[in-house]
């Protein structure tokens, strides 16, 4: 069953076509990869699908709810969430904080008790806390709960923010270059984590440029060339298609080596 259905979807800047009439499924429990030159279109399918922009046209279908036009934290309230190609933790809080802000984010208590302070919020905020340390427990960061988030190392990081992300316990989660700027020690380890994510039964949408990731994680695999898919296979299909080759690893390769 798909849990994400994306049809037709079409994002216009001015006179640039983003994303044209870009149509994917998602099946619940997969690790599907979009793949594609800088400036593809992957980061604009992202916001598009999770509500940070509203697409030109087509339909998002989550849980076969459409989605568009409904704010970010309803989408992300449903079970989808995103990460940031960009590093976006609070940098002025400790780790364990920016779990915990992720955390009030699904939070039952409303904002007047927690005014009031009432004994239930005391109560709640002990088992926040527990559930945050569990979180930063998951991601290997136990020992770094009381740093600033913008003095960690850079891959420390991108984990938190991942971990940010499963405080808010997704059941879809979209994945924006995670690994990008960690070392390969730091990517393996990621790439395993990344298994861990997934055996807890979340579904997984990846962008990424590291190609030994993509291949070595994903289910299957779309590229993107100029907003359009021009392939959509196994790791291994990807690998040998000439059109991909052509518009995307071949580029890539020939980068790596020069
Ligand atoms: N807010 C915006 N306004 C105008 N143009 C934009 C905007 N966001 C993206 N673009 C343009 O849309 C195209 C797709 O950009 P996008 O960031 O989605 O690419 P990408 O596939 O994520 O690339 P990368 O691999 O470099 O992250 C690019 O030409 C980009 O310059
Ligand atoms: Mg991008």
């Amino acid at each position: 069953m798909a849990l994400l259905a994306v049809n037709n979807l079409s994002v216009r800047f001015g006179g640039l076509l983003a994303i044209e009439s870009l149509s994917l499924e998602v099946r619940e429990g997969e690790v599907l990869s979009l793949i594609g030159p800088n400036g593809a279109g992957k980061t604009t399918a992202f916001n598009a699908i999770s509500g940070y922009l509203r697409p030109t046209g087509g339909e998002v279908f989550f849980k076969d709810k459409n989605i568009v036009g409904r704010n970010t934290n309803d989408i992300a309230a449903l079970g989808l969430v995103r990460t940031f190609q960009k590093t976006s933790v609070f940098p002025n809080r400790s780790a364990l904080e920016n779990i915990l802000i992720g955390l009030h984010l699904t939070s039952k208590q409303s904002p007047f008790a927690i005014m009031l302070a009432l004994p239930s919020v005391a109560r709640d905020e002990r088992l926040l806390a527990a559930e945050a340390e569990r979180i930063l427990d998951f991601v290997n960061l136990q020992n770094k709960k009381d740093e600033l988030a913008g003095a960690l190392p850079y891959g420390e990081q991108r984990l938190l923010e991942v971990a940010i992300a499963l405080a808010a316990k997704p059941k879809l989660l979209l994945l924006d270059e995670p690994v990008s700027g960690m070392n390969p020690s730091e990517t393996a380890s990621f790439m395993a984590k990344l298994a861990e994510i997934r055996a807890l039964g979340i579904t997984i949408l990846l962008v990424e440029h590291d190609m030994k990731m993509v291949m070595g994680v994903s289910d299957r695999v779309v590229c993107l060339s100029q907003g359009r898919i021009i392939a959509n296979g196994t790791p291994a299909e990807i690998q040998s298609n000439p059109e991909v080759i052509r518009a995307y690893l071949g580029e890539r390769h020939k980068r790596v080596v020069s």
